[in-house]
């Protein structure tokens, strides 16, 4: 197979080079398509479009299939802890127990926030989102830490990925604990990564012991969330970043682009279609009407995607996730049971099969967190808490690739010179 493509326009004819991915994936090579032919492309929503060459995270739309830095998801989220994929997604490789302990230590010594960004917190109103609080603290952390990260330093970058995994569930907690009108919870060195999370959520008292159930539940979730390539908020990561903005002024602006219900936000909106179903009498067959009415903006939240046409290889984890946890711990939750009824119409059903939409991440990740004790619109904040080192992964690659300052081009189709 030929490795050019050849453009023809009018009598002109331009060839391309192909570029092939290590799962030979293809890509036409445009970089210089303007200058050499005067033309641009079309892709609304980038459908169609690369922007980069990447080695963090692979999907395989068709055959359902993903992986960080080549280990399948399945292997990850069954064998590791959040910490250990964290290290891989940033620094390439699984950690081993020297390189495990030592990032373990000093995330715990950063493991601490400046008493004025809690003034900073305390100033929100109650009723405040607790995503739009997340991403102003996040910014806010810019004053406390270097504005811009020396990305080419080893030791710099070292230590800025460091304060955002130590900072960042802090913030997660103290959002929570704000919005629930609780006192905060003080990180506390003696626990792992993730159960410290889960005690400065949910400690109520001096004797809190972490619940095994819930510390693996919550490793799966934060590990299934950590990264998914070129994603929207990924992309808004990389883009805001190509101008050189700080790593965590980029960190913010994804939290942002995360938090729209056709993105992350879709996991609180799916609690609140199922909650809403219930309350009509579990009747599924009516909300699956109204998704595939044209005329009603009314969308079945958690299907679909714009890369997965198969099954969502995360949804499948967290289905069986989901069952293992509320039996675990004794909870039987009717909305559960209104989620499969629905999958199971949804996958028969001719609109949604020649659509190729199927269960995606966000259909079943709230009944976890909801069995977890965590309040609904947590979820998309906790969505964040799991992306935060394939950011910080991806931002890293974008800079160190020196990749130039994002700025994509128009079709314009306004008015013509006009006299004034
Ligand atoms: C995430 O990109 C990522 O990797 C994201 C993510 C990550 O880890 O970062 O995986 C996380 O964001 C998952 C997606 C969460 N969002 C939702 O669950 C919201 C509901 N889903 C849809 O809005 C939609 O499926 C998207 C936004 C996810 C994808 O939209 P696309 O790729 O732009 O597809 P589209 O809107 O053009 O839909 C194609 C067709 C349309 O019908 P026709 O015009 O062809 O007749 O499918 C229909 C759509 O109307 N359709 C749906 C539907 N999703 C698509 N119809 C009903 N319900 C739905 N959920």
């Amino acid at each position: 197979m030929s490795d050019k493509v050849k453009i023809s326009l009018g009598k002109e004819s331009h060839e391309f080079p192909l570029i092939k991915g290590s799962e030979n994936e293809l890509g036409i090579d445009i970089k210089d398509l303007r200058s050499r032919t005067g033309l641009i492309t079309y892709d609304p929503g980038y459908k169609n479009t690369g922007s980069c060459i990447s080695d963090i995270t692979f999907l395989d739309g068709e055959k359902g299939i993903l992986r960080y830095r080549g280990y399948s998801i399945d292997d990850l989220a069954n064998n590791l802890t959040f910490l250990e994929v964290a290290y891989l997604l940033i620094w390439g490789e699984l950690p081993n127990q020297k390189e495990l302990s030592n990032i373990s230590n000093e995330i715990k010594k950063a493991s601490s926030i400046d008493k004025d960004l809690e003034q900073i917190l305390k100033s929100f109103p109650s009723k405040a989102h607790p995503m739009g609080i997340l991403c102003s603290l996040t910014s806010a952390l810019i004053s406390f830490n270097p504005s811009s990260v020396d990305v080419s330093s080893n030791e710099k970058m070292f230590r800025a990925s460091i304060e955002l995994m130590a900072k960042f569930p802090i913030l997660v907690s103290w959002v929570h604990r704000k919005i629930n009108g609780l006192s905060m919870n003080k990180s506390d060195s003696k626990f792992s990564y993730t159960e410290n999370l889960a005690q400065m959520m949910f400690k109520s008292s001096d004797d809190y012991k972490p619940n095994p159930i819930i510390i693996d539940a919550l490793d799966k979730l934060l590990i299934l969330h950590a990264d998914h390539e070129q994603n929207c908020s990924t992309s808004t990561v990389r883009i805001v970043g190509s101008s050189h903005a700080g790593m965590y002024a980029s960190i913010s602006a994804g939290i942002s682009a995360l938090w729209g219900p056709l993105h992350g936000g879709a996991n609180q909106a799916v609690i609140e279609m199922l909650e809403k179903i219930k309350a009509d009498g579990g009747n599924t067959k009516r909300y699956l009407e109204k998704a595939k009415d044209k005329n009603d903006p009314f969308r079945l939240m958690g299907f679909g995607h714009r890369v997965y046409k198969n099954f969502d290889p995360r949804a499948k984890i967290i289905k069986k996730t989901a069952d293992q946890v509320l039996t675990k711990l004794g909870i039987s939750d009717p909305v559960l049971d209104i989620a499969k009824a629905l999958e199971e119409e949804a996958l028969n059903d001719d609109y949604f099969i020649k659509r190729k939409l199927y269960p995606n991440v966000d259909f079943y990740s709230g009944i976890i967190y909801r069995a977890l004790g965590i309040p609904t619109e947590m979820f998309t904040v906790m969505f964040a808490l799991g992306r935060v080192p394939g950011w910080i992964a991806q931002w890293k690659e974008m800079r160190l690739n020196k990749e130039p300052i994002g700025r994509p081009r128009q079709i314009y189709k306004g008015h013509n010179l006009r006299s004034f």
